[in-house]
């Protein structure tokens, strides 16, 4: 995970969170829409094959797969109110998980993890209905420092 040199080997990508929104519309792409190149594999978990809070399952399941490639979407997710309820245990828990997944990478010499932010954006001065267009608008306005910031 040192960013350095060209990765050669076939990729063997891991995909924590692979049964949620955004790893299910990841798994659509390489599996339906001829997204993954020749000789790639990729794994895609969910909940049920580690709970990633906990770091001897996280490294299980990593020496299971021993990744080159991690995409690291697993996560506690909520609407905004949520956020705010439980804004430690948000933060405490994707935390948690960020910090095994990272680790049991290192250990198991996987040279890139990218992992996902939590952030929701919203303009806070817009038109409506809002549309990807509007994610570069000027005065985009990051709701989710709002919620982290009563904590
Ligand atoms: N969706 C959005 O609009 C949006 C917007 C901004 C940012 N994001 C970020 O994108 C990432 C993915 O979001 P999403 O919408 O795909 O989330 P999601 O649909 O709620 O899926 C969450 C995923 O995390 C897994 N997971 C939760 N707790 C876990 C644990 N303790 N151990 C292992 N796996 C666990 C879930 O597994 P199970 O299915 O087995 O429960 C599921 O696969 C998150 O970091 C989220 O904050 C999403």
């Amino acid at each position: 995970m040192n960013g350095q040199g060209e990765h050669t080997a076939p990729l063997r990508v891991l995909v924590t969170g692979g049964s949620g929104l955004v790893g299910r519309a990841i798994q659509h792409v390489v599996r339906e829409e001829g997204g993954a190149k020749e000789g790639e594999e990729w794994i895609f978990l969910s909940s049920k094959d580690a709970n990633l809070m906990n770091m001897d399952e996280t490294r299980a399941v990593f020496e299971k797969h021993r990744p080159t490639h991690v995409i690291h979407l697993a996560a506690m997710v909520g609407g905004l109110f949520k956020n705010m309820k439980y804004n430690l245990d948000f933060w405490r828990n994707n935390i948690y998980m960020n910090d095994n997944v990272l680790q049991a990478s290192n250990e198991v010499g996987a040279v890139k993890v990218v992992s996902c932010l939590s952030t929701c954006i919203f303009p806070d001065k817009t038109t409506y209905p809002i549309d990807e267009t509007m994610v570069k608008k000027k005065y985009i306005y990051m709701l989710c420092w709002f919620a982290c910031s009563s904590l």
